[in-house]
């Protein structure tokens, strides 16, 4: 969840840089801060000290306290933006934390599990601890191994060598950054579980949670594996496992542009990102087929003979990349006829699942972070199934962990609330579903070209929404004090209503549920009174099945028991109207993509209504944009 940035530069004498610690370090926070944004922290080593400074509330509450309380000119620093787990989000628990009677300072991401029995045999050694935090304890480990078990001896391998031993004590989930007084050109990190890559520069090297922390200086990044710790100075990166055996890391080039990941003249990065999505869908979409709409998913490299004797398919996700995959289930039973399930990685592996080495993984993550998934996708391979991720992030660990990986490439989401990664997601995952449909022969190459053709017309209907939004943003205004607000959905539009939801709880803090038309009369109808909002996705009249007819019979349900009904349906359908307050209309589509066009008015409804009532919305109170703990 949170966010960390290391750097080392070498002093102006000796090569031409002007980068200053201080500088680097916060760029690349206010780049993270979508990871994490209740306290920011920095320490910087200068003059043979640490000096560092943290703050509660967002970055900008730092920048505040170094203005008022300016750090040293140094060439070697960590900043930390957190998501509190351990201890609330106060000045204290803020990180970094110091040991080694403050020579010592440690940012973390994730949790170490066992940090009571470590505080208390620390305790009993006579240490204090000043916060709540595991981040403290880890700290204080180290900090006793480096000056009593070391001696605080460099030549016996210094910080690096006492984070190795502390790490092999540790338990859980970590991203741990050090830096010490008496090696002010080094920085120290470690891994496990949690996101860590390398920045190559010239002259300098930086850390980061991911590439956003260092992209503006360079885009040669180094992939770190699992439990690794990394020891960078201006000129060096030296890799090894947690027992000081030497390691690699991978290293590749982020293609990502850094003004992809600037707000693009819109007032927040999520307008921007719901503004970014025709294009997201088309670069997912571009380069995966051909003429005759042959698919070839180039980064798919896992056996076809394996993919054919594929009998069943398990989506793993979590929150809105989850919605993706209940969306993609429909159009991947229908076109492959592979029984799919879609679950939440969360409550997977905790439930004894069948899994064989014919149960295909489909994990969803935008981040590629996302701990309960990665640890759904590494307990599905334990049990001998084919793990492909979707995912928007190069280089992350679901992916890399996976067998195969589709890439979306959505760019680079930075608002906490996912927006263009979840159509992206559903792009991606058609693809995978059209590929096997064309793998096992389940359809006519024509018939996969025409859905090609049909899934290429969508990022131009998308942009007929975004350009006819008026009316959309209107009543998210106009709706300010609602208190509650329900989302109707059958069939496809039954994952977009709860995802609608979903936007609704996370920007704007009001009860918002999102059902299933059907299960209404079962129960959630009770809630219906007079002036309650109800938002019903509606299926194309040109569908199949009579859905539209039932879910006409839905809408006429509520609104005879007070419902105050907002219906999204398709152009031309002139049904709707007579039982609708207001109806948004969308562009004709095909029913199973159609959810690449109805979530559009959802995202923008909540947003408009959020920015109402004057919230923050790319970062949401409570929230982070990558969950890296369980
Ligand atoms: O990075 P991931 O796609 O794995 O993240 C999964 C969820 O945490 C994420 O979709 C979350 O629900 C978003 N805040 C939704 O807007």
């Amino acid at each position: 969840m949170c966010g960390i940035v290391g750097y080392v530069g070498r002093s102006a004498g000796r090569v031409n840089t002007e980068h200053k610690a201080l500088d680097v370090v916060l760029e690349g926070l206010r780049r993270l801060e979508y990871r994490g944004y209740d306290s920011a922290g920095i320490a910087v080593v200068a003059d043979g000290a640490i000096s560092s400074r943290k703050k509660s509330g967002k970055l900008s509450n730092l920048i505040a306290e170094l203005e008022a309380h300016p750090l040293p000119d140094a060439l070697t620093g960590i900043g930390h933006t957190r998501w509190a787990t351990h201890g609330g989000p106060t000045d204290l628990n803020a990180h970094p934390h110091l040991s080694d009677g403050g020579k010592l300072a440690l940012i973390h991401n994730g949790i170490i599990e066992n940090f009571a029995e470590l505080k208390q045999e620390l305790v009993a050694k006579g240490v204090t601890f000043l916060s709540e935090t595991d981040t403290e304890v880890a700290a204080a480990l180290i900090g006793d191994i480096y000056r009593n078990q070391l001696g605080g001896d460099n030549a016996s391998g210094g910080l690096t060598r006492a984070m190795e031993l502390a790490c092999q004590r540790l338990e859980g989930a970590f991203t741990l950054l050090a830096v010490h007084a008496d090696q002010p050109d080094v920085v120290v990190a470690a891994r496990r579980n949690s996101p860590l890559v390398v920045g190559l520069g010239e002259g300098e090297n930086f850390l980061g949670s991911d590439v956003s922390g260092f992209i503006d200086y360079t885009r040669r990044a180094v992939e770190l594996g699992q439990d690794q710790i990394v020891t960078i100075t201006a000129d060096t990166v030296a890799i090894t496992d947690f027992f000081g055996a030497p390691a690699e890391g991978k290293e590749y080039y982020v293609n990502w542009d850094p003004a992809s990941a600037e707000k693009g003249g819109f007032p927040s990065f999520m307008e921007k990102e719901i503004h970014d999505q025709p294009d997201a869908v088309l670069q997912t979409l571009l380069g995966r087929s051909d003429v005759d709409g042959k698919l070839t998913l180039d980064e798919l490299r896992i056996d076809t003979e394996l993919l054919k004797s594929v009998d069943k398919i398990i989506v793993l996700a979590c929150g809105t990349s989850a919605y993706a995959g209940q969306v993609a289930k429909y159009a991947i039973e229908r076109w492959c006829r592979i029984p799919t399930e879609v679950e939440l990685s969360h409550e997977f592996r905790y439930r004894d699942p069948i899994v064989d080495a014919n149960t295909l993984i489909v994990s969803i993550s935008q981040s590629g972070e996302t701990m309960d998934t990665l640890m759904a996708v590494r307990y599905a391979k334990e049990q001998g199934a084919k793990t492909v991720s979707i995912c928007n992030t190069n280089g992350s660990t679901i992916p890399r962990e996976s067998d195969a990986v589709l890439y979306t490439h959505a760019g680079p989401e930075i608002a906490v609330a996912s927006t263009k990664a979840f159509l992206a997601q559903i792009a991606a995952a058609y693809l995978l579903g059209l590929y096997l449909a064309q793998l096992r022969g389940n359809k006519f190459q024509g018939e996969i070209k025409d859905i090609l053709a049909d899934l290429g017309k969508i990022p131009a209907k998308i942009q007929q929404i975004l350009d006819n939004a008026d009316a959309i943003k209107k009543l998210g205004h106009d709706m300010v004090d609602a208190k509650s607000v329900l989302f109707l959905g059958r069939h496809v539009g039954f994952p977009v209503a709860m995802e609608g939801a979903l936007k609704l709880k996370e920007l704007a803090y009001i009860h918002a549920e999102g059902f299933a038309a059907g299960e209404l009369k079962h129960g959630p109808i009770a809630l219906i009174e007079e002036g309650q909002p109800v938002f019903v996705v509606v299926p194309s009249p040109r569908g199949r099945d009579s859905l539209h007819a039932k879910v006409v019979s839905n809408i006429q349900e509520v609104r005879a028991r007070g419902a105050k009904t907002i219906v999204i349906a398709e152009e031309g359908d002139e049904a709707v109207k007579a039982y609708a307050e207001h109806v948004i209309y969308i562009p004709e589509t095909p029913t199973l993509l159609a959810p690449l066009l109805s979530t559009v008015p959802l995202q923008i409804f909540a947003l408009a209504l959020a920015s109402a009532k004057g919230y923050d919305v790319d970062q949401p109170r409570n929230l982070a944009k990558s969950v890296t703990v369980e």
